[in-house]
């Protein structure tokens, strides 16, 4: 029995030895240390020996086992290891390639846009105020001398909720609203936003966006149409181009008394007449007006103490002219392509 291990022990040493990666361990491991292999054997044959045989070489051959299955380990560890090291060199990384360029988004047009409006009109000493988007017949048409019924409420196309809720049609909405929280104080704003009516085509979103102006001071303080149309020249030259003329032409609105739609020079022709401007030379930016004294009262304001005027252009328009967008609905679509047209760069 003794040299049965002793020869045993020879042969799977040098069976490990042969054993140089970690398939041939496996293999090793299975074809002798496993419960078939022939150490499993020579412990069955302790069975038919004495009780004192049985301890002395049942104990050879747990040392036997001991030893071989540590050797293999031992083994295993070092190829295991090799194996890493070989995978580590080949999937090394170089830290000091340049990396990939990350994308960065841009700021959408009407953003743009918004963010020179804002930052003239703060400037002139504008505060930019908010509303709500979902509003109460009261606040968009009652307020602004547009009672139930009234004729021109068919000017705009609403999306009612409910009887008296719904979509803005205008941010001059936010005008009442304002004006109501004020108690007797100058204003000086702008409320841009978003507006809904029932119309879509090239020029008409359901959806799209305007920006509101009011001004009202005491009567004492002459704020005057002339401040209105310098008003109009500053933001129309500052956002639309340099030599713009401004042409006033009247109009109706109920919230204002006179009301005017302002022409701008044509920015694409200079007013020689082109596809543009339908070789008027010009083109239609603004509707604008001095308050009417029933808003004013409508909203806590006596109109013989305060006075005042509004504009109310649209916000996409002035986009789609600054940028040369032909269909209002681009600015809407979320069209990679056209937005990647408008980098940092722009308004840096
Ligand atoms: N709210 C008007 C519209 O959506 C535009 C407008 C006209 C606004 C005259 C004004 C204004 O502030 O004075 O058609």
């Amino acid at each position: 029995m003794k040299e049965k291990i002793e020869e045993l022990k020879k042969i799977l040493d040098v069976k490990l030895e042969e054993a140089t990666d970690l398939t041939k361990l496996n293999e090793f491991k299975i074809n002798y240390l496993g419960k078939s292999g022939p150490i499993s054997e020579l412990t069955n044959c302790l069975r038919d020996l004495d009780v004192e045989k049985k301890k002395e070489y049942g104990k050879l051959i747990t040392d036997f086992k001991n030893d071989i299955f540590s050797k293999y380990e031992e083994s295993k560890s070092k190829y295991e290891l090799e194996e890493l090291n070989k995978k580590l060199e080949s999937e090394k990384i170089d830290v000091t390639l340049p990396s990939k360029r990350i994308r960065r988004g841009s700021k959408h047009p009407n953003s743009l846009t918004i963010e020179a409006v804002e930052d003239l009109f703060v400037s002139m000493g504008y505060d930019v105020v908010d509303g709500p988007e979902l509003e109460t017949d009261e606040y968009c048409f009652e307020r602004l001398n547009l009672p139930k019924g009234h004729p021109a409420r068919d000017m705009q196309d609403s999306f009612y909720i409910t009887d008296e809720v719904l979509l803005r049609t205008q941010t001059s909405s936010v005008q009442a609203r304002y004006m109501e929280s004020k108690d007797n104080e100058p204003i000086r704003i702008i409320v841009p936003g978003k507006t809904y009516r029932r119309e879509e085509d090239a020029t008409h979103a359901a959806q799209f966006s305007q920006i509101e102006g009011l001004v009202i001071d005491k009567k004492e303080n002459n704020v005057s149409l002339a401040d209105l149309k310098g008003t109009l020249e500053v933001f129309a030259r500052k956002m639309l181009g340099k030599n713009l003329d401004l042409r006033f032409r009247p109009s109706y609105f109920p919230f204002t008394e006179p009301s005017y739609e302002v022409d701008v020079t044509c920015f694409k022709c200079g007013g020689k007449g082109c596809n543009l401007c339908k070789n008027t030379g010009w083109i239609e930016v603004f509707a604008a007006g001095i308050v009417h004294p029933n808003v004013l009262r409508a909203n806590g304001y006596d109109p013989d103490i305060w006075g005042g005027f509004a504009f109310g252009p649209g916000w996409d328009r002035i986009t789609m002219f600054r940028y040369g967008i032909p269909d209002i609905r681009y600015l809407y679509q979320n069209d990679i392509r056209l937005l990647n047209q408008f980098d940092r760069k722009d308004d840096e």
